[in-house]
């Protein structure tokens, strides 16, 4: 699996020009893409500027010589380059495998492009194999869990090796909720916004331009056509 995802980091470093701004997600993918850009910015000189997702992105990326500004101080973004966890053949997607979903949505929806980089286990029929991630408020998230139980929507709590809460980039819980089929991502995508406590859930609808699949020989890229 990591030579699918090296392939795939790799092939999509090739979208990034001189001069652009670009998006940098979070996940072991995108680590291959972070140094595959890295040796672009070196050898070809490119003048890049990147916003990441996480302070592990952008602790990569500063590090292997990118350019590093947070999303308040760029006007506008030219491309944003993702792992995902799970793409539907819709193109439909769930992310936030690494907790990271809050950031990496605003910084989709702030983008003008977003490719998707994944290898070839992730592409699925349908959604929902894929525990669906949500960063919820501490403050009153047992009740959000009774009612997501309540609910059937089968929530867990994301817990370290301690039994202690993961915290996400902005100290609040995670739950994931093992759903095993999503039949209709828009609906429950909209039942989900409007859950109080719910700070940012995994599904991305609508956000991917391209995706790109590393094989363990090759890597396909894909426009993202939904019907
Ligand atoms: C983090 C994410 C990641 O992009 C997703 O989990 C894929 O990670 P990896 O490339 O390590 O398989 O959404 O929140």
């Amino acid at each position: 699996m990591a030579q699918e995802k090296k392939n795939a980091g790799k092939r999509a470093a090739e979208f990034v020009e001189d001069q652009m701004t670009v998006g940098l997600g979070t996940g072991s993918t995108v680590f291959y893409l972070v140094e595959a850009l890295a040796k672009r910015v070196k050898n070809e000189t490119l003048n890049i500027t990147a916003v990441a997702t996480s302070s592990r992105t952008a602790e990569l990326a500063q590090k292997l010589g990118i350019t590093v500004k947070s999303l308040d101080e760029v006007d506008h973004l030219d491309l944003t380059i993702d792992g995902a966890d799970e793409i539907d053949a819709n193109f439909q997607g769930i992310k936030g495998g690494g907790g990271a979903q809050t950031l990496e949505k605003i910084v989709a929806c702030a983008s003008s492009k977003n490719i998707w980089i994944v290898d070839e286990f992730k592409m699925v029929y349908k959604l929902g194999n894929f525990g669906l991630p949500l960063e919820v408020i501490p403050f009153g998230s047992k009740e959000l869990f009774a009612r997501l139980k309540r609910e059937g929507l089968k929530p867990a709590w994301r817990l370290d090796e301690n039994k202690e809460h993961v915290l996400t980039h902005n100290h609040n819980y995670l739950i994931d909720l093992r759903l095993g089929l999503i039949e209709h991502p828009h609906l429950l995508a909209n039942w989900l916004d409007h859950q109080v406590g719910i700070v940012e859930h995994g599904l991305f609808l609508d956000v991917v331009d391209t995706v790109v699949v590393g094989k363990s020989e090759k890597t396909e890229v894909i426009p993202a056509i939904r019907r």
